[in-house]
């Protein structure tokens, strides 16, 4: 049965011929498939090539929020392509596929791009893509735009759909790429995004043109846009990298204690460091804005909300967005469902770092985020292993999420636990995990049966017993 539908599937994509003639190998050009197979987000990503760095060249106004773009992409082709795929909103005026002009037809965020004659498997591609439009009148197939408009600018910042409002990609964290971003904006305005800064340029026309480069490979979502009226603070670490920091001119009165907050994140990332290894990239810094309602790990660069520094300093939610240069950035998710690697790690460095800071032990802060939910809190029946489309950010995946690493650390002992943390982000750096894989890894180092632990913590809706948290009784 199996192999009698996998015949029907070769007949049909690789021609009759083909396979009347016994050969495996694909003799006709086949269209790249429009995703990359994430079970969340099928349209996600694109088929039949790979992104190996994206040259961003934008000129975007604030007055107008027109943005003008030319996105230069280099990858190579992993199949024989009579069509590939981009994710992007925006209007497109032209696409070039190595020079040779090529049709493009765009159908809300997936466009078919088909160059005059075919391309051939392992072949290296420039695809050039000339595009046009407002990002806040473009919305996506489910009718939402996570464009965030300013008074003085615009925010690209979201997750895990952003990248298609300003520019043309693959976008899924497993197709990673460096990137050079160049973005004009008019004389007097900043313009912010990841890794190092290359200088700024005067433009003929009186504008100004911000330079940024990444060298790490770097998720798609993760690549980030800011434009307005910032204060930039540039210092370097301790370990000699560059810290840039940028804080909205509008920040009022939480400004101060946003700026006493985020400019620690170098000595966050020592610590950070401590915990799981070497700090991955190339740079470091943050960005406040008020034109955002949450933070978020952008690399090497995350952007707050002010809306987290009403009380005075808040290096807890430096610590989470830092955690996740290591747990997010450098190793992704393999798909969207392990998006617990992600938050369930990130909420617990907050409590290793308030450790640190002598706010109370990690096993009490446990203690208090598993007491102070009763079991029939709906909170308890969110499968944070597999939340769904659109539940990953659902606050069980950071706080159920984070007793079960809790859980974890108390089964197998500081030493494996920590071994763990460091062993897979040593083998998985700039690339991507799943949650079957981390728990094998910590079965390995660990030498004992975690299957049962995980499926309770992650994967089985209600309330663990106190057992399964496994704090000492106090
Ligand atoms: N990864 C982000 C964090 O650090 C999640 C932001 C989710 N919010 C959103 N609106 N997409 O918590
Ligand atoms: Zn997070």
């Amino acid at each position: 049965m199996l192999l009698r539908s996998r015949v029907a599937v070769a007949a049909t994509a690789a021609g009759l011929a083909t396979v009347l003639f016994g050969s495996t190998a694909s003799a006709v050009p086949a269209p790249g498939a429009p995703g990359v197979g994430d079970p969340y987000y099928p349209n996600d990503g694109n088929g039949g090539y790979d992104v190996s760095h994206y040259n961003i060249r934008i000129t975007y106004n604030p007055a107008t929020d027109l943005l003008t773009g030319t996105t230069t992409i280099l990858a190579r082709s992993t199949q024989e392509l009579s069509s590939l795929n981009l994710d992007l909103l925006l209007p497109i005026k032209s696409v070039r596929v190595n020079n040779f002009l090529s049709r493009s037809t765009a159908n809300t965020g997936e466009v078919t791009v088909t160059p005059p004659r075919p391309i051939g498997a392992n072949q290296n591609l420039t695809i050039v893509v000339q595009y046009e439009g407002k990002p806040s009148t473009v919305n996506d197939a489910k009718g939402a735009n996570y464009w965030k408009k300013t008074p003085d600018g615009a925010l690209a910042v979201d997750e895990p759909h952003i990248a298609k409002w300003w520019y043309p990609s693959s976008d899924h964290p497993t197709d990673k790429a460096t990137f050079d971003v160049s973005v004009v904006v008019p004389q007097g305005v900043e313009a912010l995004s990841n890794g190092t800064f290359a200088g700024t340029q005067q433009t003929l026309n009186g504008w100004i043109r911000w330079n940024w480069r990444t060298v790490s490979q770097q998720a798609t979502y993760l690549a980030f846009l800011a434009v307005g009226q910032y204060e930039i603070r540039s210092s370097s670490a301790p370990n000699g990298q560059p810290v840039i920091s940028a804080y909205g001119d509008d920040l009022g009165a939480n400004g101060p204690a946003a700026r006493a907050s985020v400019e620690r994140t170098p000595e966050v990332t020592e610590f950070l460091e401590t915990q799981f290894g070497p700090y991955p990239f190339e740079a470091q810094g943050g960005v406040v804005s008020t034109g955002i309602g949450f933070a978020l790990e952008t690399q090497t660069r995350p952007v707050y909300s002010t809306a987290f520094f009403p009380r005075g300093a808040n290096t807890s939610v430096v610590a989470h967005e830092m955690a996740h240069q290591w747990f997010g950035d450098s190793v992704s998710v393999r798909n969207w469902r392990d998006i617990w690697l992600n938050e369930g790690f990130a909420r617990y460095a907050e409590w290793l770092w308030a450790e640190n800071q002598a706010e109370g032990t990690a096993a009490e802060i446990a203690q208090y985020y598993y007491d102070r939910r009763p079991a029939e809190d709906p909170f308890w029946q969110v499968v944070v292993g597999d939340p769904g489309a659109g539940n990953e950010f659902n606050i069980a995946v950071y706080d159920r999420g984070a007793l079960a690493v809790h859980a974890f650390r108390n089964a197998v002992g500081d030493e494996a636990f920590f071994e763990t943390l460091q062993t897979w982000q040593a083998t998985k750096k700039n690339g991507n995990g799943k949650i079957e894989e981390f728990i094998a890894l910590a079965e390995r180092i660990s030498g004992k049966p975690l299957f049962a632990l995980f499926q309770t913590w992650l994967f089985t809706p209600g309330k663990p017993a106190p057992e399964d948290l496994g704090n000492a009784a106090a």
